[in-house]
Formats: structure tokens, C-alpha cells, sequence
């Protein structure tokens, strides 16, 4: 099976950015896996992404620059802070 291309998610543990990440998680044919940017992996939204099988990395400060440097890595992002 082919690798699936990751899309790194800042706001997964939000509304928004949680709900792309469990629809992705979901679709198991659609060959993407997600990378979830928080500030606080402890966090219980965190916690309850990475129990889901997400891989779950901290970021302190998601800036422009940072997440940049995400997509040229992940080809692809969202963003809904
Ligand atoms: N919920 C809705 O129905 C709705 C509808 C339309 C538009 N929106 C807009 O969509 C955006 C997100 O809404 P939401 O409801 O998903 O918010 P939320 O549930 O409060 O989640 C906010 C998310 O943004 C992240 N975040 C907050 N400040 C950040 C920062 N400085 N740098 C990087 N990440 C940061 C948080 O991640 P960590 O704390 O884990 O780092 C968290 O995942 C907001 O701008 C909101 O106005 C929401």
C-alpha cells in the first residue's frame, strides 16, 4: 500500500481543525494521515487526538514561518485559528 501524504492540521484540537481531523482519520481509503500542531500536547483535547491514533506534535509558536515549513515537509495544511 502506498504511503499516505500527512496534512499537518493547526487547530486540531479546536471545533474546526478537530472536526477535519477526524473526518480524515475516518476516510481510511482516502490516503492521508494527519499531523495535529498544538501548543499543548498534555492538553485533554491533545490527549484524546493522539488515543485516536494521531500523531500528535507540539508546536509553542505555529507562526507563519512555522507552518510554512510544514507544508514544503507535508505537502499539504489547514489552518483555523
Ligand atoms: N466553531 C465554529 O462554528 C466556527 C465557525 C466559523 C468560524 N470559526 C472560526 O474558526 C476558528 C477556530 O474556531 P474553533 O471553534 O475551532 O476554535 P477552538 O475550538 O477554540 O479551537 C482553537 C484552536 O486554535 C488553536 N490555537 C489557538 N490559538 C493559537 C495560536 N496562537 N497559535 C496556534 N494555534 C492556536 C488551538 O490549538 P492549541 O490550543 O491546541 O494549541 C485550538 O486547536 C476561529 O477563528 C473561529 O472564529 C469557528
Amino acid at each position: 500500500m502506498a504511503e499516505k501524504k500527512v496534512i499537518a492540521v493547526v487547530g486540531a484540537t479546536g471545533a474546526q481543525g478537530g472536526g477535519l481531523a477526524r473526518a480524515i482519520l475516518t476516510d481510511a481509503d482516502g490516503g492521508f494521515a494527519v499531523r495535529a500542531l498544538t501548543r499543548n500536547p498534555d492538553s485533554d483535547a491533545a490527549r484524546k487526538l493522539a488515543a485516536r491514533d494521531l500523531d500528535v506534535v507540539r508546536e509553542l509558536n505555529p507562526r507563519l514561518q512555522t507552518f510554512q515549513r510544514w507544508l514544503s515537509e507535508n505537502k499539504d495544511g489547514f489552518a483555523n485559528v
